[in-house]
């Protein structure tokens, strides 16, 4: 009956589902790791290959959608999935290139104020990243990066407590940046409330938005975040290791931020007089260093238009009714079996801790026809996707899981 209520079923058929071996549909639910690929990806592609066949070098100024500008092409519909202005939001490189390039400009660190506070159990990138910056600036480690950590026998990060510690050490923190959607727990963090916490204390705020972009409700602009990277394989159905994205809020477009710069960031009108001094576009494309790869930009794009049909403010609301459904479900799982760590209004994602902590369930599972994955050392996660999951794949799954546990 929900299937059959649901306005946004015909887009299933609009995607790829990876066949198992007998012939039937996977249910998957592994698009928090890697997005299907939408059936028109591969025009928008062809569309490149074709021009760049037919046209060569004049491609950058000739083609359809000329090469130049095209990662401009992408902007409108990065603003309204962000919730930014155009200026603000560019696709550009990858997550963990993007995240290295921000902290260039937005961790300045000082004798009195050098710390970065992030989740203890950030993705690894991020950790390995903000401690190869604070190296770099030749501080320790040990004294620089506070890592918050949930209180005992809870699962997730608590609002109060990191404004407890904004309030209790922040003159000496630099910069905060948290991944907005945690990719283990599916934990959606406060941005509004942190940022504005954060803030009133002098601390820049960046935000990883691996797990929120294309998944949850984004106002970066209203909620005065200082800067955001993301990366577009997930929600996004990109394409594996597709161009991510970056955004800096507006307030910082003018003020000449220390950088590190590369051509495309040049301001437009001469770039191509090779002029030896860098002078920035004073936008968050003033942080651009290469031009862009178009077959990658095309993917990028062709998910995109499917986005900008449906809008985020449906696949919010068909997310948080299928999320219900699974807890639903979930709830009638005995509790010494499972235990859900995901806090309740999250978004796609349900992170299930399995108490055994056997992963021989996980490998059934799988064998059944499932694709989601296993976490070390005991977790499940479970994205269904509202652009491409049914409420039936929900039912599904519960049954095997239920069968199987
Ligand atoms: C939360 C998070 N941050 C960072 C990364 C690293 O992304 P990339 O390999 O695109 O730099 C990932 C990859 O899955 C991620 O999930």
């Amino acid at each position: 009956m929900l299937d059959s209520e649901d306005e946004l079923r015909k887009y299933k058929n609009q995607f790829h589902i990876p066949l198992q071996k007998n012939g039937k549909e996977h249910i998957y639910f592994c698009g928090n790791s890697l997005g299907l690929q939408p059936k028109i990806t591969k025009e928008f592609i062809n569309q490149e290959i074709n021009d760049w066949a037919n046209l060569g070098v004049e491609g950058h100024t000739n083609a359809s959608n000329p090469w130049l500008p095209y990662h401009e092409f992408l902007s409108k519909s990065y603003a309204k999935i962000v919730g930014a202005k155009k200026t603000e939001v560019v696709a550009m490189n990858t997550l963990t290139v993007n995240l290295h390039l921000m902290m260039v400009s937005f961790y300045r660190p000082t004798s009195k104020r050098f710390k970065i506070v992030i989740e203890g159990d950030a993705f690894p990138s991020d950790i390995y990243a903000i401690e190869s910056q604070i190296k770099f600036h030749g501080f320790k480690i040990q004294e620089a990066l506070i890592k918050l950590k949930p209180n005992k026998g809870e699962s997730t990060l608590k609002t109060e407590d990191i404004t407890k510690l904004i309030n209790d050490q922040g003159d000496d923190i630099a910069l905060i940046i948290l991944g907005g959607v945690n990719y283990y727990t599916g934990q959606v963090f406060d941005f509004k409330s942190i940022t504005k916490i954060a803030q009133k204390k002098n601390i820049l705020v960046g935000f990883d938005l691996a797990h929120a972009v294309g998944n949850v409700n984004l106002e970066l602009h209203k909620w005065n975040v200082d800067f955001a990277v993301w990366c577009s394989y997930k929600y996004l159905n990109s394409g594996p290791g597709s161009i991510g994205g970056a955004f800096v809020h507006k307030k910082h477009h003018n003020k000449n931020l220390p950088r590190f710069c590369g051509w495309w960031g040049h301001n437009k009108k001469d770039r191509f007089k090779m002029p030896s001094k860098f002078n920035p576009i004073k936008s968050v494309e003033g942080w651009q260093l290469s031009n862009p790869p178009i077959l990658s930009l095309a993917a990028v794009r062709a998910s995109l238009s499917i986005f900008d049909k449906v809008g985020m403010q449906k696949l919010i609301k068909k997310s948080k009714n299928m999320n219900s459904y699974l807890l639903f479900l979930l709830d009638k799982i005995p509790n010494n079996q499972i235990k859900i760590i995901t806090p309740k209004n999250s978004g796609c994602q349900i992170s299930i801790k399995v108490k055994s902590k056997e992963k021989n369930l996980f490998e059934r599972i799988t064998k059944s026809g499932i694709i989601a994955d296993w976490r070390e050392p005991d977790v499940i996660r479970i994205a269904p996707v509202p652009l491409y999951n049914s409420y039936i794949d929900i039912y599904r799954f519960y049954e095997i899981f239920k069968k199987l546990l």
